[in-house]
């Protein structure tokens, strides 16, 4: 059978997906979370996998895709971990995490009591790592897919972030508009590329976006 057939154009591929909101710990019983579903990643592993790709899927969401090799984390820097032992093998990476910006800078090792002195109660933050640019900076031959989470100004820093991050990709969404975004299933994406124009895509659901984003991949 011809190649041109081939069902499964994705075969002999790694890919991973990050996907989710990172959960910055606090002591053994709280984090500092965001409203990310991990539905877009989520739905970007599972259109890989079925165009035949080897998917790895790192990820804060609890859950089990059969087919998909799965690597539960909590925090950023679990995620970074993780990552940097599995990108050197990859060919694709899509970094769909939602990764906190900050997280604490103390983790209280037993649970903090409320009856304190103050009823004020602070927690300072530090920075975290950019995991994308971090990883990114290493990359060989990978095909490097970022996201830009914007409420304003989304192409101007969406730009930024192309050139930043050392991305191929950028895909971009405007989370304050109706049905885009954080925890809602459907998507209004502008791709970036660099020295091309960038495409807006209409509103449609995740599953069509990853569709649609494995489609350009395949043939760009
Ligand atoms: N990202 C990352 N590590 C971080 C923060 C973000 O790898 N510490 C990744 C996200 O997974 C996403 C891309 O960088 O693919 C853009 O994330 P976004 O939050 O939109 O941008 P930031 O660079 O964090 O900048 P800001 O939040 O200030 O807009
Ligand atoms: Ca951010």
């Amino acid at each position: 059978i011809k190649k041109v057939f081939q069902p499964k154009p994705l075969v002999g591929k790694n890919v991973i997906v990050t996907a989710g909101g990172t959960k910055e710990t606090i002591d053994p019983v709280r984090f500092i979370g965001n409203r990310s579903s991990g539905k877009m990643g989520l739905a970007m592993a599972k259109i890989a996998r079925d165009l035949g790709a080897e998917v790895t899927l790192i990820t804060t969401v609890a859950t089990n895709l059969g087919g998909i090799n799965i690597i539960h984390v909590q925090t950023a820097d679990e995620l970074m971990t993780h990552l940097q032992d599995t990108f050197p093998d990859t060919d694709v990476l899509v970094m769909a995490a939602a990764v906190a910006d900050f997280k604490p800078i103390n983790v209280a090792d037993q649970k903090i009591k409320k009856n304190a002195d103050n009823d004020v109660f602070t927690i300072k933050l530090t920075k975290n790592p950019d995991i994308l640019k971090t990883v990114a900076a290493t990359k060989k031959n990978q095909f490097v897919v970022g996201f830009a989470a914007e409420t304003q100004n989304l192409l101007a820093n969406a730009e930024k972030k192309l050139a930043s991050k050392n991305a191929d990709v950028i895909l971009a969404n405007n989370v304050s508009q109706m049905g885009a975004g954080f925890n809602v299933d459907t998507n209004r994406i502008t791709l970036l590329q660099k020295n091309k124009q960038p495409e807006t895509w209409p509103l449609m659901s995740k599953v069509d976006v990853a569709k649609k984003f494995w489609d350009f991949y395949l043939h760009r």
